[in-house]
């Protein structure tokens, strides 16, 4: 077994299922960005996206066309459980995204602040397109409106763990998605 096996609940996404929704994500933003000849800009929201951009532009690869990746780091939960309400930028962008079709590629729209507040923030850096891959949305998402055009699952508001999302910077290597014991808030 794996150290974080007796502090996760139960799992409520497998490896396979993620590995088969990014593949299926992939196909259908290749099929929409099949016209564009300079490709598109992926923009990896990190940390909790590292895992996600790893595996979608790899399976986007497959399909074209070509993509740039590109890294900003992004933090509004902090050590907590619940969203600061402050997004702050970790890293900026490092490179001029004029004219770019780009793609911002999330791991969770919890609230849909982050989200909310980057879409505006690379429009205002005069992106030609911005759209959101986001690989999980919570229902809580609608409370702030963010047009997110391609998403892997919706789960329950519960607080969940693995797959890049953290608790208090931990749990981001499992490779599925799970639900932390409630001990294991406790502790902390
Ligand atoms: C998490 C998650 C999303 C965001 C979603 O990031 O990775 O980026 O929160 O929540 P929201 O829709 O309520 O804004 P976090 O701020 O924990 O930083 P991290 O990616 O470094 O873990
Ligand atoms: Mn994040
Ligand atoms: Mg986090």
């Amino acid at each position: 077994g794996s150290w974080y096996d007796a502090d996760i609940d139960h799992v409520i996404i497998s490896e396979e299922q993620i590995r088969e929704k990014i593949a299926e994500l992939a196909k259908q933003v290749a099929a929409d960005y099949a016209d564009e000849a300079d490709g598109l800009l992926l923009v990896c929201v990190l940390k909790g996206a590292v895992m996600f951009m790893a595996d979608f532009a790899r399976a986007l690869g497959r399909h074209g066309p070509p993509a740039e990746l590109e890294f900003m780091a992004l933090s509004t939960y902090g050590q907590g459980t619940t969203s600061s309400g402050t997004v702050r930028i970790r890293k900026d962008l490092d490179r001029d995204i004029a004219g770019r079709h780009v793609v911002v590629v999330e791991d969770i729209v919890d609230s849909g602040l982050t989200l909310s507040w980057l879409t505006r923030y690379l429009e205002s850096r005069a992106a030609a397109s911005v759209e959101v891959v986001a690989l999980f949305r919570k229902p809580d998402a609608i409370k702030v409106s963010v047009p997110v055009k391609y998403v892997g699952f919706d789960i329950p508001s519960e607080f969940v763990v693995g797959y890049g999302l953290d608790f208090a910077e931990r749990y981001r290597e499992v490779p599925y998605v799970g639900v932390l014991k409630p001990e294991v808030y406790a502790r902390s």
